[in-house]
């Protein structure tokens, strides 16, 4: 409704500069003057405060449909299977979607409106042209084309232009970002007069296409000008003539003025705003693409169950065979059967590759195998709600995820609402209370992105400590040993006993120690499992084993 009667008013003006001049002007009297100037002020005011409405209420409703979209394309992203990110670059969808939200509240705030607004002036600006003098309007209208033609196909250029230029700029963020984010290896391989080098080379291609961008333009703006400028002359001669004529008065060829530059200007911001329309109706599909990617694990489509009460974490793998999407010729897991009874620790070894860490994804149902189930308390996995079957689990990752914010924040992770005496209980029996005390404000230091200012040691065992809030009945233990030092090492193996009394725990193990507490051992190759038993049982009989008891768990043997 404001649009229309902010166009509506403008429209009018027409009319009121036509009864300014044959009324006001030409009467040569003062007081039929002030009736029209009456007017005219009376026409500026709607016209302020119609737009006041128009610019508030378009614009707010450009920004809450973006905020939804977000809010909805993040919802949806959030409960997607892994793998789709996996063949779907994580960064690229993120870029995707905050580059293409943008456009759409740039477009849907301000574009839609230029053109709707546009639109109904170029509609009425062409009636009011015709009612006002047919026979320059027909003139005009013959004329229309050859201005707007050469003004289209300049725009053109212009818009492809800007779409590449957006492009490059893109590309320079995306450089700084990853140097940045990387600056320790950086600099420590003086790689830094290459990444100058290579960043000229990128932010000099944005100059030039940006130039390029700018020239098109400045030849736009001089063009529209003096064929604009010249068809606005033309009219006037012919109409000046007929005012000379008598043939039609000097308000009215003032009106025809008016609404031939408002037509001009109108089709000329039509022309301009196209372009945006077409890239705002991309990045809506490119958003909608997102929205309607179904994941492939969802909730169990027939024959839905529970979980007994309580779970007391007794797990059966059976037949299990999985192979990632990318790799399906020669499978991660084979064939793999393994029972384990509630409250067992049992310890995964094997060399690296051997599918360890992807039998926990299995577990955690982040992928579904090509055959064989799994089953907690009996129950086959695939039939039990996501979140009903990961509230089970409590993971520790071979990589510890640590998220931007206060220690305490991060190991309240697994149950926001859990007292601060839960936190530091759990963190005492995980080791880090010791370390998290020194640290400046203690449990509420802020940490940076993935955990910046903590040792690897330190860091996991905060993924140890949110582990234990969780009250999971199975531990899923991905120890890497590669970020711990000797001390840290030492630490979390005093935890392990405190850590696994009342669980069933897996644990994925580099350390002879941990393997020699398990009360069973479970020998992992190339996707197969190759034995179980404990530690001299398996030093007897497996070769595999005994050549990474001797290899691998040697310096802590010694
Ligand atoms: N996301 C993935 N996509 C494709 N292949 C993968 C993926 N993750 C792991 N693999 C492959 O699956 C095999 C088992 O990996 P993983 O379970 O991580 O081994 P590990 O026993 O060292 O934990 C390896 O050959 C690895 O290259
Ligand atoms: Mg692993």
């Amino acid at each position: 409704m404001a649009l229309v009667f902010t166009a509506g008013i403008t429209l009018s003006l027409g009319q009121g500069l036509r009864v300014l001049v044959d009324q006001g002007l030409a009467t040569e009297s003062p007081a039929n003057l002030a009736r029209a100037i009456g007017l005219f002020f009376i026409l500026v005011l709607g016209l302020a405060f119609g737009s006041f409405a128009r610019f508030y209420l378009v614009s707010w409703i450009g920004e809450r449909v973006v905020a939804d979209i977000r809010k909805r394309v993040f919802n949806h992203l959030i409960d997607l299977h892994p793998g789709f990110f996996e063949q779907n670059r994580a960064l690229e969808i993120q870029s995707r979607f905050t580059a293409d939200t943008t456009v759409l509240q740039s477009v849907i705030g301000s574009t839609v409106s230029i053109a709707l607004r546009n639109a109904l002036m170029l509609v009425g600006g062409l009636i009011l042209l015709f009612v006002t003098n047919p026979k320059l309007a027909s003139i005009i209208l013959l004329g229309f084309p050859l201005v707007i033609a050469p003004i289209l196909f300049f725009g053109r250029r212009v818009r492809q232009l800007s779409r590449l230029s957006q492009d490059r700029v893109a590309d320079v963020g995306s450089y700084v970002g990853e140097s940045l984010t990387q600056i320790k290896t950086v600099q420590a391989f003086n790689h830094q007069s290459e990444d100058r080098r290579f960043f000229a080379g990128v932010s000099e291609r944005a100059f030039e296409i940006a130039r390029d961008r700018i020239r098109q333009r400045a030849w736009l703006t001089t063009l529209a000008i003096s064929l604009v400028m010249g068809a606005v002359g033309i009219v006037i001669w012919i109409g000046g003539l007929d005012v000379i004529e008598g043939r039609i008065s000097p308000g009215e060829l003032a009106a025809f003025v008016f609404y031939s530059l408002l037509v001009g200007v109108a089709a000329g911001a039509i022309s301009e705003v196209i372009g945006e329309l077409q890239r705002a109706a991309g990045s809506a599909a490119r958003l909608f693409e997102l929205l309607e990617t179904r994941p492939e694990i969802g909730p169990p489509m027939a024959g839905k169950n529970q979980l007994p009460e309580p779970v007391t974490g007794r797990l059966e793998i059976d037949h299990l065979r999985f192979g990632y999407p990318s790799r399906t010729e020669s499978p991660a897991l084979d064939d793999l059967s393994l029972t384990i009874e509630p409250g067992e620790t049992v310890a995964l070894v094997g060399p690296s590759g051997a599918g360890k860490s992807t039998l926990f994804d299995l577990l955690l149902r982040f992928y579904v195998p090509q055959a064989g189930t799994i089953r907690i308390e009996g129950v086959d996995i695939s039939t039990l709600e996501l979140a009903d079957l990961r509230r089970c689990f409590a993971l520790v990752p071979q990589n510890p995820a640590l998220f931007n914010g206060s220690v305490a924040d991060n190991i309240r992770y697994a149950r926001p609402d859990a007292s601060q005496a839960e936190v530091e209980q759990v963190a005492r029996v995980a080791h880090a209370h010791e370390f998290i005390h020194r640290l400046p404000q203690g449990y509420d230091t802020r940490l940076g992105d993935n955990g910046l200012g903590l040792s690897g040691g330190q860091k996991q065992r905060l993924a140890l400590a949110r582990a234990l809030l969780t009250k999971a009945p199975v531990l899923l233990l991905d120890e890497a040993t590669s970020a711990l030092d000797a001390e840290s090492e030492h630490l979390i193996q005093q935890a392990m006993p405190a850590l696994t009394r009342g669980r069933t725990t897996l644990v994925i193990a580099h350390r002879l120690a941990t393997v020699r507490d398990a009360d069973r051992i479970a020998v992992l190759d190339e996707g197969r499992l190759l034995a179980v038993g404990n530690h001299e049982e398996l030093i007897d009989s497996n070769p595999l084993y005994r050549r990474l008891a001797r290899l691998q768990f040697r310096d802590q043997q010694t």
